[in-house]
């Protein structure tokens, strides 16, 4: 019992499909055993990117059909393509959704995103060495290069009423420094952003590019959110204009819900990166688990219906949460996302301090705290909308402390 009802099947034959987005109990919700719901035992829960719906169908299935073989053994294909077959259903994937295609033996497959951030990061470059971040930026981020002795180079958003998104980067202000010597190996790109659910536009896209080009950087591309981009705007992956320079990074678990399934995959189209790779022993890189390796093939190649569904539905959500803070908490800053299932909350008008998030523990509300996104996210706080309006509208109540003890 899932607390969700999940069935596909349509009372009316044209009935667009029910997954029970909206359909969610909260007590089955309060009962989760992952870090989400069960991490900080509060009752509200809007943290950690993790969606409250259960996962497609789809993903039921690709796991049953796995233990109903009844091997579980080591799987007969390689890390590297040309035998996995959801590396082969990812580049398909990306030939027909993206217009992006590439030789699949340039594909390496990963237990998830952050583990090709570190190894590329740590395989080509040196202690000391720039890399280029947008900021406030995805706390793994900033670890991932700071831990590493590696340099920030911080690209800060700034509020701007005419960009869709609320968010501009200035990206001639990076060329200059850059071209005045500040030093820089890597732009390091989250696209989608998060947390300002940013989506870089072909221009922008196009001037990272030549400012890459310019100034010898090695991308790595983390779009792990690229299947959760709204309508009007389409994901254009940064190796489309960059193809010769950029590492993508990409996942099924964050569009389909399937984090704990530790899947993901990497495109490595310099050869000098692939070279590096081969200085160290294969097993460095570990091997991915069976089932996220099904899963990530059965979505990949079954899940749309359940992903425009999701989708659907987390572009109400984003709509109906600039509602419930207009009639809840009208001094927030709030532009809805491009992308992503986060909204970046402006806290800074209410005077709650550097850490907005801690001013409503206390009502039993967790969400993101922004101080950790970087200097940029002081007076900030992140919430995750990916669930049930009504589980929303109680989170926001709840920040209120309108819903007394919850
Ligand atoms: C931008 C971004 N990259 C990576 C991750 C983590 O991915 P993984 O669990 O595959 O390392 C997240 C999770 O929220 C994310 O938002």
């Amino acid at each position: 019992m899932t607390g969700a009802s999940s069935s596909s099947s349509a009372s009316a034959a044209s009935a667009a499909p029910d997954f029970g987005f909206d359909s969610l109990s909260l007590d089955w919700l309060r009962a989760k055993p992952g870090a989400k719901w069960h991490r900080h035992g509060v009752p509200w829960n809007a943290w950690v990117a993790d969606m409250d719906f259960p996962p497609p169908p789809c993903v039921d299935q690709a796991i049953r059909a796995v233990l109903d073989s009844g091997d579980i053994g080591y799987p007969d294909w390689r890390h590297v393509t040309g035998g996995s077959p959801a590396a082969t259903a990812f580049a398909e994937r990306c030939a027909a959704r993206y217009g992006w295609t590439f030789d699949p033996e340039h594909l390496r497959e990963l237990n998830d995103v952050l583990q090709g951030i570190q190894i590329v990061l740590h395989l080509c470059t040196e202690p000391g060495d720039g890399v280029v971040v947008h900021t406030p930026a995805y706390p793994p981020f900033l670890h991932s290069v700071e831990d590493n002795g590696r340099r920030v180079v911080r690209v800060p958003a700034s509020r701007s009423a005419d960009s869709p998104s609320g968010w501009t980067f200035d990206h001639e202000a990076l060329d200059a420094r850059l071209a005045a010597g500040e030093q820089a190996k890597v732009l390091l790109l989250c696209h989608p952003h998060n947390p300002t659910g940013h989506v870089f536009s072909e221009d922008e896209l196009r001037s990272l590019a030549a400012i890459a080009e310019r100034h010898d950087l090695l991308v790595i591309s983390d779009e792990i959110h690229a299947d959760l981009t709204y309508a009007p705007l389409t994901h254009r992956p940064m190796a489309l204009f960059a193809p010769e320079r950029t590492v993508t990074i990409h996942a099924a678990s964050k569009a389909f819900n399937l984090a704990g399934l530790r899947y993901a995959i990497m495109h490595v189209a310099p050869a000098w990166v692939r070279e590096r790779f081969g200085t160290v022993p294969d097993h460095m890189f570990g091997a991915t688990n069976l089932m996220g390796s099904a899963a990530a093939e059965a979505v990949w190649r079954h899940g749309d219906e359940w992903l425009d569904a999701v989708v659907a539905h987390l572009d109400g959500q984003r709509r109906f949460l600039g509602d419930l803070l207009a009639m809840y908490l009208p001094d927030v800053v709030y532009t809805p996302p491009q992308g992503t299932y986060l909204a970046w909350l402006d806290f800074r008008t209410m005077d709650l301090g550097d850490d907005p998030s801690a001013a409503f523990v206390g009502n039993g509300v967790r969400l993101s705290e922004g101080p950790n996104f970087g200097p940029e996210g002081h007076g900030f706080a992140r919430l995750n909308f990916a669930t049930s309006t009504e589980v929303l509208r109680g989170t926001v109540r709840a920040m209120t402390g309108e819903l007394g003890d919850p």
